[in-house]
């Protein structure tokens, strides 16, 4: 007989938390019993997982008693408050926010790049950031093949990438807008409909932003390679859903566009786009509730001697968050 698990999605009412639910029931993860936890605000609430609705919980620390996964994705500090208390419990949890992400006991993991990680974890397994999460997928082949010695990345990401109520605040400012009124940003520091933001997270002291070096930090500790030199750049854009990356590599060896082309077409999770005589190319709306990740425009770069630019998009709720954690715990129960 098949086991089955008792699962726990720790902010199960968030954007990411809405969508484990979701990719449980695709991929028809074997789940024995669900709970849901979230906050006091949304006790009395229920939600529909397998055709069934279920209680909202409010997180405690007794939440995990029988809990054999928890899937966790209700911010930093409920993390590191909270976790503890799962492993103690006997649970094998797969955490998305970035409490633990460089911690050197637990293994940061994009299962088409180091799987043989997940083995080492002590309880916990972090997800990574959902923008490297994407750039290491579409790097990685090309790494494997010819090196990659240097990095520059943009990001531009959706509004989703912080959470529901920026989805919301998205969609009610676009509509003050085109009313012609005033807009007055809540949640984002600017207004953000028809506007970017080249901030996402605090400001650190050497001038870049948290999100930037979290992409620098979690590339070079998934690859195993603290030698690749980054410079990230991360924008807020409005668009709902599925950030996109100008990626820009310079290589050891030399490969061309047509190779990596190649390699990128046979990769895992990878889809290639890059059809430019037919205006073909990835765009976001294009990514949205998709599981691949995306790349296009992948061309020379002809200012360097061994350079490649190329167009990275994937969904960044999917496999940016929630699918790269199901993909981590169906590793864990073996049914990779
Ligand atoms: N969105 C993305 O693309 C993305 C990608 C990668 C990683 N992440 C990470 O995933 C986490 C959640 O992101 P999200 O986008 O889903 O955010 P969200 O839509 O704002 O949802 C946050 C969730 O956390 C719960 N929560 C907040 N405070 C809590 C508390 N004190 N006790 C218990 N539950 C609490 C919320 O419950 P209530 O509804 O009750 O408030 C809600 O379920 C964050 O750590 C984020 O960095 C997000």
């Amino acid at each position: 007989m098949r086991k089955i698990y008792n699962v726990a999605v720790m902010g199960a009412t968030g954007a990411v938390g809405n969508c484990f639910l979701r990719i449980l029931e695709e991929r028809k993860f074997p789940v024995k019993n669900i709970r849901l936890l979230a906050s006091e605000r949304s006790e009395g609430k229920s939600l529909k997982f397998a055709g069934k609705l279920y209680p909202v919980e409010i997180l405690t620390h007794d939440s995990f008693d029988g809990i054999d996964i928890v899937l966790a994705s209700a911010g930093a500090s409920r993390s590191l408050e909270y976790l503890p208390s799962a492993v103690k419990a006997g649970a094998v949890c797969v955490d998305n926010s970035n409490a633990f992400r460089m911690d050197g006991q637990v293994p940061l993991v994009v299962p088409e790049v180091n799987p043989e990680k997940i083995k080492e974890n002590k309880g916990i397994i972090a997800n990574p950031n959902c923008s490297t999460i994407q750039m290491v997928v579409a790097l990685w082949p090309i790494h494997k093949a010819a090196k990659i010695k240097r990095i520059v990345v943009t990001t531009f990401q959706s509004v989703s990438g912080a959470g529901q109520k920026k989805i919301i605040e998205l969609r009610e400012q676009t509509k003050v807008f085109l009313a012609g009124k005033k807009v007055k940003p809540v949640e984002f520091p600017y207004p953000i409909a028809f506007n970017l933001i080249p901030q996402i997270d605090v400001f650190l002291e050497n001038g870049y932003t948290k999100e930037e070096m979290k992409i620098v930090n979690e590339t070079r500790k998934i690859m195993g390679d603290p030698s690749i030199q980054i410079n990230a750049t991360c924008v807020r854009v409005p668009v709902f859903f599925a950030h996109s990356e100008s990626v820009n590599i310079e290589t050891e060896k030399h490969i061309t566009a047509a190779e990596a082309r190649k390699l990128l077409s046979k990769a895992e999770g990878v889809t290639v786009i890059d059809d430019p005589a037919n205006k073909s190319y990835p765009m976001p709306i294009d990514a949205e509730g998709k599981d691949d990740t995306f790349v296009g425009r992948i061309r020379q770069d002809e200012s360097v001697k061994n350079g490649l630019s190329m167009w990275v998009v994937s969904d960044n709720i999917r496999k940016g968050a929630a699918l790269n954690a199901i993909q981590i715990a169906e590793h864990i129960i073996g049914n990779a």
